[in-house]
C-alpha cells in the first residue's frame, strides 16, 4: 500500500483487497454526483474495493436484542459493509448519527467515528476539546442573551467574528467591526429564533481572507493548501469562490494539524489553520473535508489515500498513530 501518499502510477492494482465499503452520503439535490464520491468510485475499482453510496433515508433502523449482522436498506435485509465512511460532515443529523452508532455497535469499522463527527459539528465543543490539549485557537465565547457588551469588548474585542455554532461553507459567519454594529446584530438575532446558538470569536487578522487547509489521514499529514478569498471577504472557503494553491508544510503546521485531529478523535480531517502572528491558530476541524479544490491545487490523490486508510483499518492496523510524512505523491 505504500508509498505515502499514493499516486496513480505507483500504487498498483489491489484486486484482492476485498473490502465492502459504504459511503454514507445525503442524496444530492441535483443530478450531479458530488466530486468526492465520483473520485472515490474511480479509485475503488482498481483496488478491488466494492463501494456503495448509501443515503441515510434508505435505512430502517430497528434496534433489537441479539445484534444481527444485517441491516434494512431500501426495505430489504442486507449484509453489513466491512467499513462505513460517513461523508455527512456538519450536516450529520440525529438520524445519520443513529445509523453510525448502530453500525459501530455491530462491529462495522466506522471512519470517522460517530462521537468525533458529533463533537466537531459543534464549533464550541470542538474548541473546548482543543483547549483541553492546550492548542492555539481564537478566543471564543458563547453568546448569552441579554448580551453583556462590556464583557464582549473586554474578552473578545473588535473586530469580532460571529458564528452559528453549527454550520459550514462559511454560511452563518460574519465579521463585526465595532460595538455599535455588534449591538444592532444582537438586537436583530434576539428578535428572531433564539434556538440557534452563536459564538463570538477574536478576529485573527494577520493575513485577512487567507487560511490553510491541512489534510490529515490516519495520523499523517497528506499536504496543505493555502486558501484565499477572491471577493475581499475575510472567509477563505473554496466553496465561496476562494482560490487554492499548494502550500509547503513545516513542522509547526504538521504538529498542530495532527494534534488538532487527535484532540477531536478524527482519523480523516480537514484542519483549518489561521495565520496568527508568526504562528498558527486552529480555525476549525472538519470531519468530511471536500477534496475537489485540494486535489486540483496539490495534485495529490486524496481519494486513494482515504481508501488505503480504510483498508489498513479493516485489517486492524491502527491508522491513528503518527508517522512521519514521507514522499509526496502526485496525480498524473
Ligand atoms: N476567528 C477568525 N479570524 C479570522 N478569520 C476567520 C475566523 N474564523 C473564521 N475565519 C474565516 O472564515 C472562514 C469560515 O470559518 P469557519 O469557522 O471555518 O466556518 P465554516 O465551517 O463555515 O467553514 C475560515 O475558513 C476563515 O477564512
Ligand atoms: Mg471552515
Amino acid at each position: 500500500m505504500d508509498p505515502w501518499p499514493p499516486t496513480r502510477e505507483n500504487s498498483g492494482v489491489l484486486a484482492e483487497a476485498g473490502m465492502n465499503l459504504w459511503i454514507l452520503q445525503t442524496r444530492p439535490s441535483g443530478l450531479v454526483e458530488p466530486y468526492e464520491l465520483t473520485r472515490l468510485r474511480e479509485e475503488a475499482r482498481p483496488m478491488g474495493v466494492a463501494l456503495e453510496a448509501v443515503a441515510p433515508e434508505e435505512i430502517d433502523l430497528i434496534v433489537s436484542r441479539g445484534g444481527r449482522r444485517s441491516i434494512r436498506r431500501c426495505g430489504q435485509e442486507v449484509d453489513l459493509p466491512d467499513v462505513l465512511l460517513p461523508r455527512t460532515g456538519s450536516g450529520t443529523d440525529y438520524f445519520s448519527l443513529a445509523i453510525l452508532r448502530q453500525l459501530e455497535h455491530l462491529d462495522v469499522t466506522v471512519i470517522n467515528p460517530s462521537d468525533a463527527i458529533e463533537a466537531v459539528k459543534d464549533k464550541l465543543y470542538a474548541h473546548q476539546l482543543l483547549a483541553q490539549r492546550n492548542l492555539p485557537f481564537p478566543r471564543t465565547m458563547l453568546v448569552r442573551f441579554p448580551v453583556n457588551l462590556e464583557l464582549v469588548a473586554a474578552q473578545i474585542g473588535f473586530p469580532c467574528v460571529v458564528k452559528l455554532v453549527v454550520g459550514s461553507y462559511g454560511n452563518g459567519i460574519v465579521l463585526i467591526h465595532n460595538p455599535s454594529s455588534f449591538k444592532d446584530l444582537m438586537e436583530l438575532v434576539s428578535s428572531l429564533d433564539r434556538s440557534q446558538s452563536l459564538i463570538l470569536q477574536q478576529y485573527i487578522g494577520t493575513r485577512p481572507g487567507e487560511d490553510l487547509r491541512v489534510f490529515v489521514i490516519g495520523g499523517r499529514v497528506l499536504s496543505a493548501m493555502l486558501r484565499r478569498s477572491t471577493d475581499g471577504s475575510f472567509k477563505a472557503n473554496i466553496s465561496r469562490g476562494g482560490d487554492g494553491e499548494a502550500f509547503a508544510i513545516n513542522s509547526a503546521i504538521e504538529k498542530l494539524a495532527l494534534a488538532s485531529a487527535a484532540a477531536v478523535q478524527l482519523e480523516i480531517a480537514g484542519v483549518d489553520l489561521l495565520f496568527d502572528g508568526e504562528g498558527y491558530s486552529v480555525c476549525e476541524v472538519n470531519s468530511a473535508p471536500g477534496f475537489c479544490g485540494f486535489e486540483a491545487a496539490t495534485g495529490l490523490n486524496v481519494a486513494r489515500a482515504i481508501l488505503e486508510h480504510c483498508l489498513r483499518r479493516q485489517k486492524g492496523e491502527n491508522g491513528r498513530q503518527v508517522q512521519p510524512t514521507q514522499q509526496l505523491a502526485r496525480l498524473n
